[in-house]
């Protein structure tokens, strides 16, 4: 069975082709086995009624106008820098910040589309390359949870905000994924095991709020949405949409030996039997941070 390629999600759910190494997922996009399909996930999940509402909330709050400059730290295929860009006009800038070099010439050339300019660079969200209180506005969506050190890429977010600036962060909490299954115990492992394989930041979506305090942000606001999955075809779809393929990922799991053999087959087993029965329900928790830096 080969690989998925291109976004192609007309792979059997079963198999164990992946485009991915799931550990390191979105840290190091450019060297996946298929990038194609990495890229593919973010068009995706853009769609999402979560997402969407996500962003309609950070947007009421950051009110990027005319004249704002704007950084986007992890800014992926860029299409909120780039709806950015068009506010800020007149006299305003957009700064799109990311690790992979894919995501940035995806980025640019959808900026360049749609007749607008964004400074999208190659860099990393825990070391900013840019001045001290030179922004606005920052936003980061979806990126704390593939850093090491999450803590110090939102003191970075904060040392490049003007006093007053305004900061959102958004991201999930994979500790919240809940899945209807008659085994509740392969679900618990299978949650333990994306802990174990990716680390705390897996779970940053709780921490934003209290991030953002050791940061020294204030005038803190909180939200949060759902992600709800109801619907998968396993036979023609690899994952359900805007997610990795999940039992490949399992048995990566298996391998790196963070899950129970028999408790991971088991879970790929009723996962896969739900989906074709139309019994598919999933969900997973994400959430959003706003607030300013003082002064
Ligand atoms: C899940 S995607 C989210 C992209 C975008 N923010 C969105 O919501 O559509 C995570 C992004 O973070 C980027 N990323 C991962 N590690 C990074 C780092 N250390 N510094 C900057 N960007 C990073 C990835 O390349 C990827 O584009």
């Amino acid at each position: 069975m080969p690989a998925p390629t291109t976004g192609d999600r007309s792979v059997m759910a079963d198999s164990n082709a992946t485009g991915l190494d799931a550990k390191s997922g979105y840290s190091r996009v450019d060297s996946q086995p298929d990038v194609a399909m990495v890229l593919a996930g973010m068009d995706a999940t853009a769609t999402w009624p979560s997402v969407r509402y996500l962003r309609a909330w950070e947007h009421e709050r950051l009110t990027p106008g005319p004249g704002a400059e704007v950084l986007d730290v992890g800014s992926g295929l860029g299409d909120i820098a780039i709806a950015l860009a068009k506010e800020v006009t007149p006299g305003g800038r957009v700064v799109g910040l990311d690790a992979s070099a894919a995501m940035i010439e995806v980025a640019e050339r959808r900026a360049a589309g749609a007749g607008v300019e964004v400074g999208f660079r190659i860099a990393d969200a825990m070391n900013l390359p840019e001045a001290d209180s030179s922004f606005d506005v920052c936003r980061s969506e979806r990126v704390l949870q593939w850093l090491p050190d999450p803590a110090r890429a939102v003191a970075e977010m904060v040392r490049v905000l003007r006093p007053g600036g305004r900061l959102c962060l958004t991201d999930t909490d994979w500790f919240t994924l809940t899945i209807d299954l008659p085994d509740v115990g392969a679900i618990s492992a299978f949650r333990e095991a994306i802990w174990q394989l990716r680390g705390a930041p897996a779970a940053v979506g709780s921490r934003l709020l209290n991030l953002c305090r050791d940061a020294g942000v204030v005038e803190l606001e909180a939200t949060a949405a759902t992600h709800i999955w109801t619907d998968w075809k396993p036979d023609t779809e690899y994952a359900p949409a805007g997610i990795f393929p999940i039992a490949p990922i399992v048995r990566q799991m298996i391998a790196a030996d963070v899950l129970d053999p028999v408790l991971g087959e088991r879970f790929i087993e009723q996962l896969l039997q739900a989906a074709r029965d139309d019994r598919f329900f999933m969900s997973v928790g994400m959430f959003a941070v706003f607030g300013r830096r003082p002064g």
